[in-house]
């Protein structure tokens, strides 16, 4: 995920104007930033690091960059490490095309080696870089502007929101597909941005652009068109956000827009990477696997929980695996051998008992990978290899859209190691229906319902059984990090075994419960012992298990493969926690005592 911005119309004032945009942006990357001004020529400036450094380097210029358009960026990187080179605007070889990206372009590999047989050159490791070269070859070929940025942008599949600039026009061009860009009118002004909050100061109307739309923006002017170039009526609907909303898109809390990114964070999970037409999983990052190895996962908090559920794919695939708490790995390493693969799953990569734990398995001849949402991060640096769940930064410290995207990518991962067959043909049109799934999830749950029911009871137990045991455990771990109660997760069969004497009609039990056969069927057991000692039972199940005729409430989740059952089920336990610690009054981005990178071990 990255920001993007464009404005015209804004006179001396276009760099602060792009600027300050970009500094409302930050929050979708913040790993390198850059900006493009036009006249008759392009001045181009970026750097690696925050808005800061760029804005430093800026004022050190003597002749800071001036335009009556200009472009901006803030990076979020998919596509090669977070360097100057690697950070947008990238332009094509003569400098006269400028582009900024947010979202990934799926066939660019393709598009650079057509590219390269014409003699074009590349200097980055980005996906983006094909975009202003192939627009650059179609100026080349006498197409005008307007149609050059079409016939470039034709030649895309993937995700995008688009913004470009060439050299001597005062338009900007801006095309969408899958990535967010809106269009703010403003007087005598048009600004172009991935989120409103980018040039609220200016104006407060506002177009949002559809997939498939493009957009030629200049001053005093604005015209939308379809694929086709026919014109689109646009209305402009006028937002009315308090300023301390607008960071977070409109949302009350960070958790809860990161909550509603998930769709968005799982199709850049999987972009590029399944192909439904041969029925195989592609991870580019990693070599061809070769025999079957051992896996060991280490991770820590809500990574260790994909990672049990990652150890628990692997096994069902024959592949021996098991997940240890990198914390206890650390200092208790299990055996290891020249064919275990160590994977530590980490979303920041910086976890200091991760870190331990996978130099610790390095050091006694373990192959290492790190699982990451951070491209440069300590452990993707240490470890031999890097894969990337690619769910975009989370300000919340309470994990929700990085968990979604580990297990999606842990799937991935699965199938890439256990060997592919005729499960991963069946899995994939199911992993491609997940996002929809999941928007499912997000609009019809009746989560609040369930809290107004629970709200001062004392205790709350999660239980689930095989892939779901792991959503039991994150379920009470996310309800216990943000509403301050008592919660605890289980395996299903577990909880008769203790802390059954717990259980009274003050302690509401989460059952995660869906499909049928003997898994469903014995947890559908569990459900009736604690029904019996007079606590409610919340079901999240898919319908098809018979659990909701002994449910007090049910949250639904839609029928899917049974592997990705426990992605959508978790969905309904976040918005649980959500709207309980809010129904709290807790503090709930920044949770008391709790830190988003824990650096310490
Ligand atoms: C901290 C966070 C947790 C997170 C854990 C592991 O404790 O509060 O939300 O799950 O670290 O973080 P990692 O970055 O390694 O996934």
């Amino acid at each position: 995920m990255c920001g993007i911005i464009g404005v015209a119309g804004c006179g001396d004032e276009t760099l602060s104007v792009v600027l300050d945009g970009l500094s409302t942006l930050e929050y979708r990357g913040y790993d390198s930033a850059g900006v493009a001004l036009t006249d008759e020529t392009l001045d181009v400036a970026k750097r690696e690091g925050r808005l800061s450094v760029l804005q430093s380097a800026l004022e050190e210029r003597a002749d800071p960059p001036t335009g009556e358009v200009g472009v901006g960026h803030t990076r979020w990187s998919t596509h090669g490490p977070p360097t100057d080179v690697n950070a947008h605007p990238h332009t094509d070889q003569a400098g006269r095309v400028a582009v900024v990206h947010n979202g990934i372009i799926e066939n660019y590999q393709q598009l650079r080696d057509d590219l390269r047989e014409e003699g074009v050159e590349f200097e980055s490791d980005t996906d983006t870089e094909v975009v202003p070269k192939l627009i650059a070859a179609a100026l080349d070929a006498g197409a005008d502007p307007e149609t050059a940025v079409r016939e470039g942008v034709d030649r895309l599949a993937g995700s995008y929101a688009l913004v470009v600039t060439i050299a001597g026009d005062d338009r900007l061009f801006a095309a969408r597909n899958d990535s967010p860009l809106v269009l703010g009118i403003g007087d005598g002004a048009h600004y172009l941005a991935s989120d409103v909050p980018a040039f609220l100061e200016h104006t407060r109307e506002v177009v949002y652009l559809n997939d498939g739309e493009f957009a030629t923006v200049s001053a005093d002017d604005y015209r939308v068109t379809d694929a086709d170039g026919t014109r689109v009526e646009k209305e402009s609907t006028t937002v009315n956000w308090s300023a301390e909303q607008t960071g977070k898109g409109g949302y009350d809390h960070f958790m809860l827009k990161e909550i509603h990114e998930q769709p968005t964070a799982l199709r850049q999970s999987l972009s590029g990477r399944t192909d439904a037409l041969d029925g195989r999983v592609t991870l580019e990052e990693l070599d061809e696997p070769g025999d079957p190895r051992r896996v060991q996962f280490v991770a820590a908090g809500t990574s260790y929980h994909a990672a049990l559920y990652g150890a628990a794919l692997l096994r069902q695939a024959g592949v021996p695996a098991q997940a240890s708490l990198s914390s206890e790995y650390a200092t208790a390493p299990a055996p290891v051998s020249t064919d275990t693969l160590v994977v530590g799953v980490t979303q920041s990569g910086e976890t200091a008992d991760t870190l331990s734990a996978l130099r610790e398995a390095r050091d006694r001849g373990a192959e290492t990978l790190a699982v990451t949402n951070v491209v440069g991060s300590t452990a993707a640096r240490e470890c031999a290899h890097a894969l990337y769940i690619r769910a975009g930064p989370e300000i919340c410290v309470a994990a929700t859209k990085t968990f979604s995207s580990q297990l999606v990518t842990l799937n991935l991962l699965a199938e890439h190691l256990a060997g592919q067959d005729a499960g991963t043909r069946k899995l994939i049109p199911a992993l491609r229906n997940l996002p929809d799934d999941l928007q499912a999830v997000l609009d019809q749950s009746v989560a609040t319902t369930v809290v107004d029911d629970y709200l001062g009871k004392e205790s709350f137990f999660f239980i689930g059984r095989g892939l779901h045991h792991p959503v039991a455990l994150e379920g009470a771990l996310k309800f216990k990090e943000i509403t301050y109660e008592h919660a605890e997760g289980f395996a299903a069969g577990e909880l008769k075994h203790g802390t059954l004497a717990l259980v009274t009609p003050e302690t509401p039990v989460f059952a995660v419960v869906t499909g049928e056969g003997e898994r469903a069927h014995k947890t559908i057991g569990n459900v009736k012992e604690v029904q019996a000692r007079g606590a409610p039972v919340v079901a999240v199940t898919d319908g098809v298990s018979e659990v909701q005729r002994y449910a007090d409430h049910v949250l639904a989740v839609p029928e899917t493969h049974e592997r990705l059952a426990p992605v959508l089920a978790n969905v309904q336990l976040q918005l649980v926690a959500y709207h309980m610690a809010d129904r709290l009054s807790r503090s709930i981005d920044k949770p008391r005592n709790l830190a988003k990178s824990v650096t310490v071990e």
